[in-house]
């Protein structure tokens, strides 16, 4: 299939564009490069550097491509900014989104694979998480990734466009060509994996007194390989239906058993210290991922912490400064 994928040269974006070529298909990344990287983007996939914004740019790549499904991953996705930005969350991530979509008709592409989070179940009390569990979003990141959800619902009925929209949980680790450079960096494991490589600093650890067995807060980690082989499956499901998956593995490690793993994975000493709990993180989220892999086959092959740990290990001992741009 001709995938036209935007945000194809961010971090899950790199790697999904990789995984789609690998299944056979061939990928467009259109990107305007604010946060993602040109040489994050695969060479055998086409680049445009373009803003969905620019309609003109928009309509001409989906019609001139012959573009058959779009992968919408270029999203301002951190809890922290969103929360003192509104506006550019719900700008970007959907009044950009509406402009993809009204292109996508404007030419007749009727398929998208969008990428969601878990962000949009808020704090749920029930884990792990199934995909009908309720949405209370605690952040101005994950209502406008609902609020784009909803749309796409509306547009399938009304449209026929179809979705398959993917709820990721903590997307870690690296490919062999292509891993995580984000500025400012406020993921987990790159900030662990930092001050093992400099050998300087600390990890900040954001609240130790939560009600979890350590006290620190739980995520399912999801390897960034496994999270874009998704994809490729989702856009099997297109022909038929629409779909909402989760993505995650169906089991959590804390803040401080991170830590631990990337001591024993990088032969380092990573120093730590407590600091506030950061606002908007829930406890606990784990995701169940029983429908992907029921309904698309999915089948993860990266699952072990260590592995994911490793993986991001060797991308950034590779790769000192990020893409060095
Ligand atoms: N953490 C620290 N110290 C750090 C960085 C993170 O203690 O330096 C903690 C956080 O408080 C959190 C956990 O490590 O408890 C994981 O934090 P990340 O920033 O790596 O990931 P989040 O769970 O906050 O966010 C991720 C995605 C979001 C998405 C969210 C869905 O980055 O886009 O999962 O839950 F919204």
């Amino acid at each position: 299939m001709k995938v036209l994928v935007t945000g194809g040269a961010g971090y899950i974006g790199s790697v999904v564009v990789e995984q789609l070529i690998k299944h056979g298909h061939e990928a467009v990344v259109y990107d305007n490069l604010s946060k993602g990287h040109a040489a994050a983007v695969a060479p055998e996939a086409a680049f445009i550097r373009a803003d969905l914004m620019n309609r003109d740019a928009l309509v001409r790549a989906l019609d001139q491509r012959k573009i058959e499904a779009v992968i919408h991953m270029a999203a301002s996705s951190l809890v922290g900014e969103s929360v003192q930005n509104p506006h550019l969350y719900f700008n970007n991530n959907v009044g950009a989104g509406l402009a993809l979509l009204d292109a996508m008709l404007t030419v007749g592409v009727k398929k998208i694979v969008f990428s969601s989070t878990a962000a949009v179940y808020g704090s749920p009390e029930t884990m792990p998480i199934t995909e009908d569990a309720p949405q209370n979003p605690t952040n101005p990141y994950g209502e406008s990734k609902l609020a784009f959800e909803r749309m796409l619902r509306w547009y399938d009925a009304a449209y026929q466009l179809r979705y398959a929209s993917l709820r990721y949980f903590n997307a870690a680790g690296a490919s062999e060509r292509f891993g995580e450079d984000h500025h400012p960096e406020t993921h987990l494991i790159p900030n662990v994996l930092r001050v093992a490589a400099t050998g300087s600093g600390h990890v900040d650890i954001f609240g130790e007194n939560y009600n979890t067995p350590d006290g620190t807060c739980v995520r399912d980690y999801i390897h960034v390989i496994d999270l874009a082989d998704a994809h490729a499956l989702a856009l099997n499901v297109l022909e038929k239906r629409s779909e909402i998956f989760n993505l995650g593995y169906g089991s959590g490690y804390s803040v401080a058993e991170v830590v631990e793993m990337a001591r024993q994975v990088t032969k380092r000493w990573i120093s730590t210290e407590a600091a506030p709990r950061r606002a908007g993180d829930p406890p606990v989220l784990i995701a169940s991922p029983d429908k992907i892999m029921r309904d698309l086959g999915w089948n993860p092959r990266h699952s072990e912490l260590d592995q994911i740990i490793e993986s991001a290990w060797r991308w950034s001992l590779a790769h000192p400064n990020g893409y060095g741009e």
